[in-house]
Order: C-alpha cells, then structure tokens, then sequence
C-alpha cells in the first residue's frame, strides 16, 4: 500500500505574517503525532525559515518550490540545494509547468536540477503534464514520455526512489477545470507502466505519483480514490487552513 502525499504548493502568496497565520491554523487543525498521509508545504523562499521553525513538533514536512543545480557562485538570484537544506527543506517542487512555460525552464535544466537535489538529500517532486493544446492534438503520452525520459535522463533505481513524480495537467492549474478522475486515472497508469519499463515492477509499484490541478476540498476523494493516484499536489486551495485540511482529511 503506497502512502498518500498532500503537498501544498503556495506559489508566488503568502509573506511573513501570512504565513506565521497559516502554519499556525495548519498546525492547531491537524493531528500533531498521527497523519494518515504525508503532508508538505512548499512556501516562498523569504519564507521557508520562519515556516521550519513553526513546523517543528509537527508532522508536516517542508519543501521549497524551485532551486538551481550548481553549488555556489556568480548565480544571481539563485538558490541552492544547500541553503534550502540549511533552512529545513526535506522537498523541492522542479518542473513545474509555471517554471517550464513562464520561466523557460528545459526538459535539460530540470533534469539537472533533479540529479543535483538527489545527490544532495533533497527529494524531488517532479512536475510533469500536457498543455491543452497538446491534449487535444491526442498526444497526451507524447509528451508525458518525453518529459519522463529527459526529466529522468542518467536517474539510476537507486536514485528514482527518492523522486514523487507529480501529474498536473497544465489546462488545470489554476483554472478551476480538474480532469476527471478517470482521465487522472489513465494518464497515472500510463506513468507508473513507463516507470516499470525503465525501473522494473517494485520501483513503479512504490513510486508516489500525485495528481495537480484545481484539486479541491469537493473533488479530492474521488482522485484520491483512484488506484494509480497516491496524492496531491495542490495550489489554490493550499492557500486556506480548511480546504488543505479537508484535502488532507480526504486521504
Ligand atoms: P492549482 O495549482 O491547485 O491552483 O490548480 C496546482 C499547482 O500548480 O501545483
């Protein structure tokens, strides 16, 4: 039985005081020593200290929405994997399709931003998913594969393990469409199958694969309930203390 992963993926909202506020209502709402999933919220970066502090003694993990792959120097503006760890993160979010589409960020630079948090301790939540466009052209496996294959280019077994892979279709972040449950569905077997070829059976049966994209406290449960959907990674409705409980309820 795979274990179900909530993630909170708070974007570009919440500053000091906003977020001192919602990890206090998160933490008052949530059971302190027994979850029935995992939880992680991946706040801003001028964030992520103050939110470690407040997480202890609590289950819920942290994670950091992006991050660059070299170890130090001349990257203004960059953050690496040892800051992010010095302030307490255990996750990092990478190719997001805000990252990719807004940001220019390659199947190639994600793949090396991957490589760079594994071999540094920090787990990778791999953001994957087709554009509207490229669903209704009919190559929705197209373009998974391609963003499997370049994403987890030189990803050894050993090394896989520590990756959740994150289905977002992009026609549904932040747009208030979900895809069916069914089409979640479909999509999820078709990773876990392609994780399988490369990685063999006991590696795609443990991987966690999350679902993304207007997830809600109304349709959670019955993407939850789905046999290849093991979470979610969650934007909007992450932002209210009673949604992301009631998300995290669902499990
Ligand atoms: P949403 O965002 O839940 O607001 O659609 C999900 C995401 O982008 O990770």
């Amino acid at each position: 039985m795979r274990r179900k992963v909530i993630a909170g993926n708070w974007k570009m909202n919440n500053d000091l005081k906003e977020t001192q506020n919602l990890i206090s209502k998160l933490s008052s709402g949530l059971p302190l020593d027994n979850l029935n999933c995992d939880v992680i919220v991946c706040p801003p970066f001028t964030s992520l200290f103050e939110a470690h502090t407040l997480l202890k003694g609590t289950k819920i993990k942290l994670g950091a929405q992006n991050m660059y792959y070299e170890s130090s120097g001349a990257f203004t503006g960059e953050i690496s994997v040892a800051m992010l760890k010095s302030v307490g993160c255990e996750y990092v979010l990478l190719g997001h399709s805000e990252r990719r589409t807004i940001f220019g960020e390659t199947d190639e630079l994600i793949n090396n931003k991957i490589k760079k948090a594994i071999s540094s301790g920090l787990k990778p939540i791999f953001c994957i998913g087709e554009l509207l466009e490229e669903r209704e052209a009919g190559i929705t496996e197209n373009i998974i594969e391609k963003q499997l294959k370049f994403g987890l280019k030189n990803i050894s077994s050993e090394e896989i393990v520590n990756v959740i892979i994150a289905y977002e279709p992009v026609w549904a972040i932040g747009t208030g469409k979900t895809a069916s449950p069914e089409q979640a569905e479909e999509v999820h077997k078709f990773i876990r199958s392609l994780i399988n070829e490369k990685y063999g059976e006991s590696i795609s049966q443990n991987i966690i694969i999350q679902y993304g994209g207007s997830v809600n406290s109304k349709n959670a449960k019955e993407l939850l309930f789905q046999k290849n959907i093991d979470g979610a990674l969650i934007g909007g409705a992450s932002l209210k203390a009673d949604s992301f409980i009631e998300i995290i309820q669902a499990t």
